[in-house]
């Protein structure tokens, strides 16, 4: 009965609605994993340089979603648009290659490999030399640049050839940060990106994702806790088993109303 009533505060005629530029827009995705319905029929947008925050309880489709966003996993119906056309993201290269960087606080990385090369993973940039037909991988180019975006992301004192292993969970965070600026992505998804962090890196987490804004950079940011998502957020989308339950802009609502909510 509680939760009837909680549905209606937020009802679908009041969602925020799209502009007429967004820059993703997702419309009826279904998703079925076997006898599961893990999205009924969801609408969904980004505009460009916005933050979402997509919060709901466990289960409620939230990394479904994003997951075919990024290219992890392919929907059972519904349409997605990118900038305008209709895509199909079949894989995260499709995605990458459209703008959509997608962080995973523990997968997005090769813990054995350098931060230099993390940066570059599947995009390494080639010497022009080629070896028994293969393209030799620029490693100084790669040690350059990622010098430099560490630089921009104050992770300064570590080097580029130190291990992803030897990293906070922060700064791996941040070195897929420096990636997403690097390739100049157009949005960025984070999926519980402050699980198991501190307070601190959580804080520099968002104050990344804040400055990624900045220049012009969306991001989707899933997480359990409204109280790091709501302070950088430019609008709210809460999901309940498969549904979109609320679409509201930050300035509409408030911290109390959302807890309400989705607890
Ligand atoms: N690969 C899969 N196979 C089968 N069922 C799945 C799979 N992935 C997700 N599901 C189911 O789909 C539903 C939505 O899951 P999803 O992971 O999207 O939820 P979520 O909102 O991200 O939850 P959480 O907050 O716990 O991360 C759940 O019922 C889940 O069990
Ligand atoms: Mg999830």
């Amino acid at each position: 009965m509680v939760a009837v009533i909680k549905e209606h505060a937020f009802p679908p005629e009041q969602f925020v609605k799209p502009s007429a530029n967004p820059l993703v827009r997702c419309e009826g995705l279904v998703k079925w994993y076997g006898s599961v319905q893990a999205l009924t029929g969801v609408d969904f947008h980004a505009e460009p340089g916005e933050i979402v925050g997509l919060v709901g309880d466990n289960g409620a489709g939230k990394s479904t979603l994003i997951k075919i966003l990024s290219g992890a996993d392919t929907p059972t119906s519904g349409k997605i648009y990118f900038a305008g056309k209709e895509v199909s993201i079949r894989s995260p290269k499709v995605a990458m290659a459209l703008g959509i960087e997608t962080i995973y606080q523990y997968t997005a990385m090769v813990p054995a490999m350098s931060i230099a090369r993390n940066m570059f993973i599947g995009r390494e940039p080639l010497t022009g030399f080629k070896l028994g037909g293969i393209g030799i991988m620029d490693q100084k180019s790669m040690v350059d640049h990622a010098t430099k975006s560490l630089t921009n992301i104050d992770l300064t004192q570590r080097s580029p050839n130190t291990t992803v292993e030897e990293l906070s969970g922060g700064q791996r965070q941040a070195v897929a940060i420096a990636r997403a600026m690097y390739f100049k992505s157009q949005l960025l998804i984070l999926d519980e990106p402050t699980n198991h962090l501190s307070v601190k890196e959580t804080n520099k987490v968002l104050d990344y994702v804040a400055e990624l804004k900045d220049q012009g950079i969306g991001s989707i940011f899933i997480s359990h806790n409204l109280h790091h998502i709501f302070p950088i957020a430019d609008r709210i989308v809460a999901m309940a088993r498969g549904a979109k339950i609320a679409d509201i802009r930050k300035s509409d609502t408030t911290i109390e109303a959302l807890t309400d909510l989705i607890v």
